[in-house]
């Protein structure tokens, strides 16, 4: 891996880090509630291989060693996600256990000089919130915020940046209007809810975390996939202007701006987000950064019956996810924002791509993976010498772990886990993440 010597991404300053999230790593299920992750493993037919969450890559007990792992990268920050049912218990009680088990992590991680980006929320809402209307409930937002006063007193000056949610967009269009994340609701009406009140809990928890943590970093991570479309025609141009409203500025705009974009029109009634008197400015905290998550493109054309169609992706070369390579996205879609709003810091807090990998003699040679980390490092600092203020670079991810509807059947790691040993191998794209990163250290 490389970049230009004097490329703004080998200052001492950028963090390069890797990236995982709880219910995707810990198992350790049993000594944490359950949550809607749980719940829609054990439901036929979601979870592509029919596994689940509760052994995962049993991180909770392999801690120790996942951070010396994590320290033999070289990485400066390591983002990982709190489990909500892990640290409370369902009267709103603390569970020191659960709590104790991050704030020792922390600490190692501070031993070791590794940056903390915590995320809050990365999905794995407790069940018992979700038998009580989930996302639809505004309530939830509320418990959100009581959540983040709970973790943030308990972390005191731990962390260097929170991040309340992870990618909104999926917890609220694949979770409750696509239905193929969990709780699995289909209603369009209800994406729109379960988005503003994810939200509102982004920003009433924003409030708590300026109180607690006013040294760190705070804001979110949202995930991009920027929109073409499919031909110059008017109406195809249309049609991705309003699939990138619906899909991506619908949380940015609120977030930047206090209002939703111009999409929100053209949509029946019954679909309106249920904005109560105050809602947009809280939703509109000041945010110390934002973080994006980037993976891939889509492309539109105009639809006769709908807003825009969404096509398939078919240009080579594609991930396992069957998603495009397009590492020129991430330089248009940092480009394109930098333009319209007026961004606060950002890091991009995930990419990286799923590959078959094949472990060969105690070996995973990934040069795929390898060849998308490097194309899309190069994108990145396509945009940072035009003006993006990016500050860091996360890989998704550290260890191939439960890819949700995926189970484990995709892997994502740039190290690779043998679920049955538990043991963790450092595939190429891993060790070449780590000589960039020693050679950026030594001629810093
Ligand atoms: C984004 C999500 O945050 C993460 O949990 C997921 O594994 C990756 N995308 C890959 O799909």
């Amino acid at each position: 891996m490389s970049l230009p010597l004097t490329s703004p991404l080998l200052s001492k300053e950028f963090i390069f880090g890797v990236a995982t999230a709880s219910f995707q790593i810990e198992g350790a299920a049993e000594s944490r509630l359950d949550t809607i992750w749980d719940t829609f493993c054990a439901t036929p037919g979601k979870i592509r291989d029919g596994s689940d969450g509760k052994r995962a890559c049993d991180h909770v007990h392999h801690w120790e060693e996942d951070l010396r792992l994590i320290r033999s990268l070289g990485v400066d920050a390591y983002r990982f996600s709190v489990s909500w049912a892990r640290v409370m218990h369902a009267d709103g009680s603390v569970n020191q256990q659960g709590l104790d088990f991050y704030i020792a992590l922390l600490d190692r991680l501070n031993e070791y000089g590794i940056k903390a980006f915590v995320t809050l929320y990365h999905w794995d809402l407790p069940q018992h919130l979700e038998d009580k209307g989930g996302w639809l409930n505004r309530e939830t937002a509320f418990k959100f915020r009581d959540y983040a006063q709970l973790v943030s007193r308990a972390f005191g000056d731990r962390v260097y940046s929170y991040a309340t949610l992870n990618e909104p967009f999926c917890s609220a269009y694949l979770g409750y209007e696509a239905g193929i994340h969990a709780p699995g609701h289909k209603s369009r009406a209800y994406g729109k809810q379960a988005a503003h009140h994810l939200l509102l809990a982004h920003g009433l928890a924003m409030q708590v975390l300026d109180d607690n943590a006013p040294e760190a970093l705070n804001g979110i991570v949202l995930n991009f996939s920027p929109c073409y479309p499919e031909s110059d025609s008017a109406e195809d141009i249309e049609a991705a202007k309003m699939a990138d409203e619906y899909f991506n500025h619908w949380y940015l705009q609120p977030l930047l701006e206090q209002r939703y974009p111009d999409v929100l029109d053209k949509l029946p009634e019954d679909e309106h987000p249920p904005v109560q008197a105050g809602d947009l400015a809280i939703i509109g905290h000041k945010l110390d950064y934002i973080g994006i998550n980037y993976y891939t493109r889509e492309r539109y054309q105009a639809s006769s019956t709908e807003l825009f169609e969404k096509l398939e992706h078919e240009q080579q070369p594609l991930t396992d996810m069957g998603w495009e390579v397009f590492p020129q996205g991430l330089t248009d879609l940092l480009l394109d924002y930098h333009q319209r709003y007026q961004l606060p810091a950002v890091y991009i807090t995930e990419n990286g791509a799923a590959m078959v990998d094949k472990l060969v003699d105690g070996k995973v040679d990934d040069p795929e993976r390898l060849a998308y980390l490097q194309s899309h490092l190069r994108a990145v600092h396509d945009a940072a010498i035009k003006g993006v203020d990016v500050r860091g670079y996360f890989a998704w991810s550290l260890m191939d772990n439960f890819e949700w509807a995926e189970g484990y059947l995709k892997r994502f790691g740039i190290v690779y886990v043998d679920y049955h040993s538990q043991q963790r191998i450092i595939k190429s794209s891993g060790y070449a993440y780590r000589d960039f990163l020693l050679q950026k250290a030594q001629s810093g």
